[in-house]
């Protein structure tokens, strides 16, 4: 637990917590938020990978090409607990501070099915655990940043982690992660949520890109409340680094030549591009998404070691 001292310690110094400035109202309330948006998608991820290592076993893993199923047990094992101490530092927090911390239930039927669609699973809820860090960030007061970025990069690691054990990607495909609000967050993680788990946020409508595999060049295909057929609908784009989406006709959502890595993709009813900055992406023309994919253009010797296609 010496990793929840540091975290308790820097904590410490936060605004809720000391007398040294009055904290407002609504900065509490923003607080608590994030921090209760942040204790759900740990537990989420903590209960994903309790119930994958439960059900796997070590030939599950070779079948699906892990050149060692230890290795790959290890490695979920120390990521798990990592979940873990990472949720009793939040909750401890959310105590401290007066909130009740939220339990919420989960439901992993189709994601769980195999060790292949775990570990592709695993790989986007470890993509959307940067993510979701990285877009509450402005959310956060200055005091509190710390203790949030410690956990993010933490998070990055897992990524890099489960990069590595799609067998096909590269380790570190962006030199750039991509933000998300915390309603875009819940919108890619509802099918897993089970129940109420009322964080009081709206989540973004669900979208889900039906292509089996997406190389640069294939035409994204989709699935979500409000799209029937492509008229009137466009598909937007956004891969790290870049300020704003592409924005094409639904009808022609080519994956531009040279993308590599995780591309997130909206749905919206105008010909605007999104911008990726969470702070000044309108929400106005969009119909549905984020939906996270992996286009792995380039892969790495590093993950055919680890796992043979
Ligand atoms: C990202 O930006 C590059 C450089 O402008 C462009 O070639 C590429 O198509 C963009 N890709 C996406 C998915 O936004």
């Amino acid at each position: 637990m010496r990793y929840s001292t540091i975290f308790a310690a820097v904590l410490a110094s936060a605004p809720l917590l000391t007398s040294a400035r009055p904290v407002r109202a609504r900065d509490a309330a923003t607080n608590a938020l994030v921090f209760q948006f942040a204790n759900v998608l740990n537990q989420l991820e903590s209960e994903f990978y309790k119930q994958g290592i439960a059900k796997f076993k070590d030939s599950d893993f070779t079948a699906a090409g892990f050149t060692s199923s230890a290795m790959v047990s290890q490695a979920l094992t120390t990521i798990k607990a990592d979940e873990d101490t990472h949720i009793a530092a939040i909750q401890a927090a959310l105590t401290a501070w007066g909130n009740q911390p939220l339990t919420c239930n989960f439901k992993f039927d189709s994601a769980l099915t195999d060790v292949p669609t775990m570990a592709a699973t695993a790989r986007t809820l470890e993509f959307v655990g940067v993510s979701a860090f990285l877009g509450a960030a402005n959310l956060l007061p200055k005091d509190l940043l710390d203790a949030a970025g410690m956990i993010l990069t933490v998070e990055a690691r897992h990524s890099t982690l489960l990069n590595i054990f799609s067998g096909k990607g590269s380790a570190i495909p962006s030199a750039f992660d991509i933000g998300l609000t915390p309603q875009e967050i819940l919108g890619v993680a509802s099918g897993f949520i089970d129940g109420a788990c009322d964080l009081g946020l709206t989540a973004t409508k669900p979208l889900t890109i039906t292509n089996k595999a997406v190389n640069p060049g294939d035409l994204l295909t989709v699935q979500g409340d409000g799209i029937s057929g492509t008229d009137g609908l466009f598909c937007n784009m956004i891969q790290g680094g870049n300020a704003t989406s592409v924005n094409l006709p639904l009808a022609s959502c080519n994956v531009p030549q040279g993308t590599n890595g995780p591309i997130a993709v909206w749905i919206t009813k105008d010909n605007k591009p999104l911008s990726n900055d969470v702070t000044t992406r309108a929400t106005d023309a969009q119909v549905a998404g984020p939906a996270i994919i992996f286009v792995d253009s380039q892969p790495e010797q590093l993950g055919q070691m680890v796992r043979k296609a």
